[in-house]
């Protein structure tokens, strides 16, 4: 079964439901005299289950819509991104929230945050993310929110995938070595 694939179990489901809470519970503290709704930007597929956890602790009156990103890696173009599913809600003045599954390189959400300002005209962007793996970057990303900080390790499950699979495992943990293809 999928679940035998785990080594390690990194942060459990309650954990991760807790660390939701807290940080939904500071997003409604930040933005709740902001005067606009605040547009909440699901980046697919990964954020998902953290985007679906996290709005239930955000006590606002939010708009929620989703883009799907890709950062070109190992090539001369990484400073840019193909968007592949942009954002149907009108964006231009409004306070984003981008949320996202894990920051890495930071070349997707550094060059997501600067389209959103400039061809998207937003008022505010900031950043959401449920891990951060600050040793690999390589752009700089503001990062306002973050649930937890790792080390340079492959992570899985809570949207998190290996080749599109272990997304739907209910928390995040380590891939057993011998799984993965070199
Ligand atoms: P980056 O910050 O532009 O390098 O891109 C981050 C994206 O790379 C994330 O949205 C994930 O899709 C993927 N990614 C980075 N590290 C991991 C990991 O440990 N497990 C699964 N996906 C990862």
């Amino acid at each position: 079964m999928m679940r035998d694939d785990v080594k390690k179990v990194l942060f459990t489901e309650q954990e991760i439901t807790e660390r939701c809470r807290q940080l939904g519970k500071q997003i409604t503290e930040d933005y709740k005299d902001r005067g606009n709704d605040l547009l909440i930007v699901g980046i697919l597929k990964g954020s998902l289950p953290f985007l679906a956890e996290l709005i239930k602790y955000i006590d606002l009156y939010v708009d929620i819509d989703f883009m799907i990103v890709s950062s070109y890696e190992g090539t001369e173009s990484s400073g840019s991104i193909k968007i592949s599913h942009d954002l149907g809600t009108e964006a231009e003045g409004r306070d984003l929230l981008v949320v996202e599954d894990i920051v890495d390189t930071g070349l997707t959400l550094s060059n997501l945050t600067e389209y959103l300002l400039s061809e998207k005209k937003a008022r505010s962007v900031e950043i959401v993310t449920l891990l951060n793996k600050p040793s690999r970057r390589l752009e700089e990303v503001n990062i306002k929110y973050c649930g937890f900080e790792i080390e340079n390790e492959f992570v899985i499950g809570y949207g998190l995938d290996y080749n599109q699979k272990y997304r739907n495992l209910p928390y995040i943990g380590v891939l057993k070595e011998e799984l993965y293809q070199h």
